[in-house]
């Protein structure tokens, strides 16, 4: 999505001869979304980068789904997850439909060099650093980051030495994660009414131009796992440049959008892919019309599964409810939903809220994964009883 750049080494123009210092050519490769049609980046390689050597199927853990039936609000307590292994092989599924997966991960090994094909990858880190290594570039990560990962971006996980277990939200989409069509201009460009702008999104700043043979990617497609041998290392790439690349936002340059009353959901909406939309609740001053309700209203939101990930903060609409943090609550389209009892009374007068909470809504319902099976209390469909 987001916007233009260009980083290390490239000619002039595009699709002309581009000649190594030994004087062989540097091996262009086209990487577009769409077919040819949609956003695109250009990367030049010291190798062909379609050398393999061999193709391994991968075993890979069932997953098995079940419908969220019958139709109950739910509530995950993801920091009762087993910690180990990486952010790849090791993330537990906790819902998902045709259009997403959604899941967490807590543990502390780096992660083999991994292409997702079946669809982006928005992965928001709640604790732990480390370096997310691409065929672009590195990023840096920290608590509060979503990285945004195109659709068969080779990368890997590297965590700091000095790092605690690194705790994340994965969320897997079909198609493209960008930034809300509303907030931007006809060329792309952020509007000044989004709530943050290209300053707040960092892509890599240099290739890593890495050298390397018979190098293993694995890759997640629609059959399965399976295992690229590749002759050349993917990441000897000494330039590239265009529109397509992941970067990461931190949560916490989300300018917040604030109003006399309550404001919908919607204004803290921070990307969308086809059927989902991610949104960032952050520290913020609540409504200040003088008999303004800051507890939001029962809401049926008929179209929606609306899943909440808390990650900092009391979470004051959830007051006896035993959300906490790592809690995440799906609240499934045909239940109407709301604040818990005693919590509209009691946000009266209150002036601003240190929450922190990534939300993210679906627009076909979720099955429920073993992840979610794991750490499920059971007692939240219950938590609106006001004679409880
Ligand atoms: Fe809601």
């Amino acid at each position: 999505m987001p916007y233009y750049r260009s980083v290390g080494e490239i000619p002039a123009k595009r699709h002309v001869q581009f000649r190594q210092p030994d004087g062989s050519l540097y091996a262009e490769e086209l990487m577009g979304e769409e077919g040819f049609s949609f956003d695109s980046a250009l990367l030049y390689h010291k190798h062909i980068p379609t050398g393999l050597r061999a193709i391994e199927a991968v075993e890979a853990e069932d997953q098995g789904t079940t419908p969220n039936h019958p139709l109950t609000p739910r509530h995950f307590k993801s920091h009762q997850l087993k910690a180990g292994g990486d952010v790849v092989r090791a993330r537990a599924l906790l819902m998902t439909n045709e259009d997403c997966a959604i899941s967490y991960f807590v543990g502390s090994d780096d992660s083999e060099l991994y292409k997702n094909a079946t669809g982006d990858e928005m992965v928001f880190i709640e604790q732990g650093t480390g370096t997310l290594e691409t065929v672009f570039g590195a990023i840096s990560f920290e608590p509060g980051d979503y990285l945004v990962i195109p659709a068969s971006v080779i990368h890997r996980y590297v965590l700091d030495d000095s790092s605690e277990k690194v705790r994340a939200l994965v969320l897997e989409t079909r198609g493209h994660i960008g930034p809300p069509k509303r907030y931007l201009s006809r060329n792309g460009q952020l509007l000044e009414h989004a709530p943050y702008c290209e300053r707040d999104l960092h892509g890599p700043a240099a290739p890593l131009n890495r050298e390397g043979s018979n190098v293993e990617v694995l890759v997640k497609h629609k059959g399965g796992m399976t295992r690229f041998i590749y002759e050349h290392h993917p990441f000897d790439v000494v330039g590239w440049d265009g529109c397509l690349y992941p970067y990461k936002f931190s949560i916490h340059d989300f300018e917040p959008i604030t109003g006399r009353i309550h404001q919908p959901p919607p204004v803290h909406q921070t990307f969308e892919a086809p059927g989902v939309v991610v949104c960032s609740f952050v520290p913020r001053l609540f409504d200040y019309h003088p008999e303004a309700i800051p507890a939001p209203y029962n809401h049926a939101n008929v179209d929606s599964d609306e899943v909440l990930f808390y990650v900092e903060g009391n979470f004051m609409s959830r007051k006896g409810s035993g959300i906490e943090r790592g809690s995440l609550s799906l609240h499934p389209a045909g239940h109407t939903h709301g604040p818990q009892p005693g919590s509209v009374e009691a946000s009266i007068g209150k002036e601003r809220t240190e929450e922190l909470a990534v939300m993210i809504d679906t627009f076909k319902p979720l099955d429920l994964g073993p992840g979610a099976r794991d750490c499920e209390d059971d007692g939240y469909a219950w938590t609106w009883l006001e004679g409880r």
